[in-house]
């Protein structure tokens, strides 16, 4: 599949993580066509490009910009969100590791939209060689006067800072971010009000994943009819990056326009491991129900996921062969839900809890059929009731382990086959 790559195009290029390497392939220069724009033609040009959040839920990103208020001195912030502790996540590092100038890039350009001079970039406390490099360019691009008092000499003000967390998912979820930024516990707030009204101590901010806004520097650079032509269709634009990881031959971040098939990510990177057969693929992350391999022509994109039941997510694609017992592999995220839980509303602490134990129960070979109908009743109990969206995220996995493989977890109970044998994930025969 013939494409150019937009995100990932200095990666491996050493010399991009200085303003002057960066410089060479034509960055800075969508900041300076920012600085010459009035504000809210930035905002109206993203609008346009049909860019949708890289975080998870996919929200407009131009439209979340225009909810921030104008003609108000309060001030206001930039927060990228660079927590990634979705599990299968790890699109963001590679970013920040390989080209962290166009992060910054996009920061300045979205400080300058909506009249921000302060951006925090909340990078996740175990990627500590990205928030190294991070450090390093933000010290440059002040040096060379992309950041400060008057970026590129027009005088408009913007810093930046790096804020590295402790590790905890929640802390990923925009409000606990906020919370745990400004130096407390890091549990959700209850929305409304949103963060671009009502956020980082208490002001207007604007709150995007680091893909997104790498997206905007290429917008500004290139136009939002350029990004709209890559893509399915006007809702699902731009270039996109899938991290894939389990039974494939090449793990591993790969660039794609949005929409690429299943089929063509998993050819692209060497097919299954060892040629062996599909079972189920989770496509955007932790949070994001299961697919099975008669799904493998889906596009991967927000709007065909959501119509197969699923969501492109963070992008996160878990890959698992006919060796996989499903329900481990739902056990294995419930495990971590559970734990992530952060116990302050009682549908998720609780239910996140009892999803844990239901599947350890028939996993380890003690459960009956009247634990599926059991787990069937605790799903709807956690999601769309919780206070934050980490409710929802735990039992898309459990829904639709119910829903695709029930017959199969039945047939299992009832053979008294659990626990399935353990295949290891490497043949170690054959690499010895
Ligand atoms: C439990 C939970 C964890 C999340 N973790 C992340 C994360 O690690 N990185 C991220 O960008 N968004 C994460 N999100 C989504 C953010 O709340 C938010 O929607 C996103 O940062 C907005 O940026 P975007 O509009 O550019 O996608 C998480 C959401 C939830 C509910």
């Amino acid at each position: 599949m013939a494409f150019e790559r937009v995100l990932t195009r200095n990666v491996g290029r050493a010399a991009a993580r200085t303003v002057r390497g960066y410089r060479e392939s034509g960055g800075y220069e969508a900041l300076g066509r920012a600085l010459k724009l009035d504000p809210g033609e930035i905002v109206e040009e993203v609008k346009r490009s049909g860019l949708r959040g890289r975080g998870g839920a996919g929200f407009p990103c131009g439209a979340k910009w225009g909810f921030v208020p104008r003609g108000t001195d309060r001030p206001k912030y930039i927060v990228c969100n660079a927590d990634e502790s979705e599990p299968g996540t790890f699109k963001d590092r590679l970013l920040m590791e390989h080209d962290p100038h166009q992060l910054i890039e996009g920061c300045v350009i979205a400080g300058r939209a909506v009249a921000a001079n302060t951006t925090y970039i909340y990078i996740r406390g175990e990627y500590t060689h990205a928030a190294r490099v991070l450090e390093e360019a933000i010290r440059d691009a002040y040096d060379q006067g992309v950041l400060g008092a008057s970026v590129l000499g027009s005088g408009f003000r913007h810093d930046v800072y790096v804020h590295r967390g402790a590790g905890a998912y929640i802390c990923g979820e925009e409000t606990g971010m906020l919370e745990s930024l400004e130096g407390k516990r890091g549990q959700p707030r209850v929305k409304p009000p949103f963060p671009a009204v009502v956020g980082a101590f208490g002001a207007p901010t604007v709150i995007n994943n680091v893909e997104t806004l790498c997206c905007v520097t290429h917008i500004l650079q290139r136009g939002s009819e350029w990004f709209k032509s890559i893509g399915t269709d006007e809702r699902n634009t731009g270039p996109k990056l899938y991290a894939i990881s389990g039974h494939v031959e090449r793990p591993g971040t790969y660039e794609y326009p949005i929409g690429v098939t299943f089929q063509e990510l998993l050819d692209g990177c060497g097919g299954m491991y060892r040629g062996r057969a599909l079972k189920a693929f989770i496509p955007g992350g932790a949070s994001a129900p299961m697919l099975t391999a008669a799904e493998s022509g889906i596009r991967m994109d927000f709007d065909n996921l959501a119509k197969a039941g699923s969501m492109l997510g963070s992008a996160a694609v878990i890959v698992m062969d006919e060796t996989t017992c499903v329900v481990r592999a739902a056990l294995r995220l419930a495990r971590f839900f559970a734990h992530e839980s952060c116990g302050q509303c009682t549908p998720c602490r609780e239910g996140t809890n009892w999803m844990r134990l239901v599947l350890e129960r028939i996993e380890s070979g003690h459960g009956s059929e009247a634990d599926l109908d059991l787990l069937a009743r605790v799903v709807p109990n956690v999601g769309g009731i919780s206070l934050c969206a980490l409710g929802d995220a735990a039992q898309g996995p459990v829904k639709s382990l119910i829903e695709k493989f029930g017959d199969e977890i039945r047939d299992n109970l009832r053979n008294r086959r659990y626990p399935l044998p353990r295949v290891p994930f490497f043949d170690l025969g054959a690499v010895a």
